[in-house]
């Protein structure tokens, strides 16, 4: 269950939909339709650290950080599940988007303290410690963080490695890292500095400071704030609506904007042109635009 999540729009699991729609299969005689699909299997598999549901339409899947004794600390077994699930909601055709939440006192409370405080640099870089942790960046549909609470550290970092951030009012965001003697390992030195500037980040970094979700918004970490009660539901209901677009043209879109951060300008935009000539190549382009002059909606085939 996501006692955390309230919004009608989001069901805790499916199971009881899912045998559901299985019996149905059967009774169609359907076998196929009647195996699990990759993310259905996912909202009934045993997690340790995460929890994972789809959307009442099943176009969204909504994966939920569990570790509330640790206010959501990242392990290293929470990351391998993250991975884990994503990469198989990014699989599934019948997926179009993604949010990735936490509990209402944390999002995630950065990277395990415990777990890495008596590590030795050899062993670390032997081991690419961290390396693992970028996994969700190669995601190529779009990832929504939904954040209530405490965002620090590599908290703070995994939201940013999602496509955009929905904030709720109670949201906490900061690199505390140098109040440990250390600094940001995943992304707080360098993605924070693209998102809002080297003076804001620098002084996150640097301070420890915590900002709120009104001062994210405000220099542009965050897309939105909501009463932090409703942000996952409306996180969810940003989703849907990415997943009722064409996938191959909402994949085009977030890597063209991804590309922003690589290229040059001329690069991106010779990027962004050659995609844009490319989707001329699909059938959802003919269709999004056919269905425009006949007044309809579009039926889109992902192809
Ligand atoms: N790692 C491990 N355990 C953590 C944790 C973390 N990052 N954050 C919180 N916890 C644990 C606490 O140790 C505590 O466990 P016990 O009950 O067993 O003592 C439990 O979660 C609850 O925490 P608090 O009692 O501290 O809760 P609080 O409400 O008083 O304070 C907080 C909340 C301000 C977030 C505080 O817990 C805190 O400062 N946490 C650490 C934040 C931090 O420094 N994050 C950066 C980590 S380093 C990093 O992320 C590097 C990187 O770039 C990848």
């Amino acid at each position: 269950m996501l006692s955390s999540i309230t919004h009608a729009a989001v069901r805790a699991a499916r199971p009881a939909t899912a045998r559901a729609s299985a019996l149905s299969a059967i009774r169609r005689g359907n076998a196929t339709a009647a195996s699990a699909s990759p993310a259905s299997a996912l909202t009934t598999r045993s997690w340790e650290y995460i929890k994972v549901s789809l959307s009442e339409t099943g176009k969204v899947g909504i994966v939920q950080l569990n570790r509330p004794k640790a206010l959501n600390a990242l392990c290293s077994g929470l990351f391998h599940e993250l991975n884990d699930a994503i990469r198989t909601l990014d699989n599934d055709p019948a997926v179009g988007a993604v949010v990735l939440t936490g509990l209402p006192k944390a999002f995630a409370a950065g990277a395990d303290i415990k777990e890495m405080a008596n590590t030795h640099f050899v062993d670390n870089y032997k081991s690419n410690f961290l390396g693992h942790w970028t996994e969700i960046t190669q995601a190529r549909k779009p990832v929504i963080a939904a954040v209530q609470g405490f965002a620090l550290g590599g908290g703070c970092e995994l939201a940013m490695m999602c496509d955009l951030i929905y904030a709720g009012d109670n949201a906490k965001f900061g690199q505390p890292e140098i109040k440990l003697g250390t600094i940001p390992g995943a992304g707080g030195s360098q993605r924070l500095v693209k998102a809002v500037g080297k003076s804001k980040a620098m002084e996150l970094v640097l301070s420890g400071n915590m900002w709120s979700a009104e001062e994210a918004e405000r220099a542009g970490l965050v897309a939105r704030v909501f009463p932090a009660d409703t942000v996952v539901a409306e996180a969810v209901k940003l989703g849907e609506q990415i997943a009722s677009y064409s996938q191959v043209a909402t994949q085009m879109c977030k890597e063209a904007v991804n590309k922003s951060f690589e290229l040059s300008l001329a690069e991106g935009l010779h990027f962004e042109r050659r995609l844009f000539q490319a989707t001329f190549a699909t059938k959802d382009q003919k269709e999004g635009m056919k269905a425009f002059a006949e007044k309809r909606a579009a039926q889109w085939t992902n192809q």
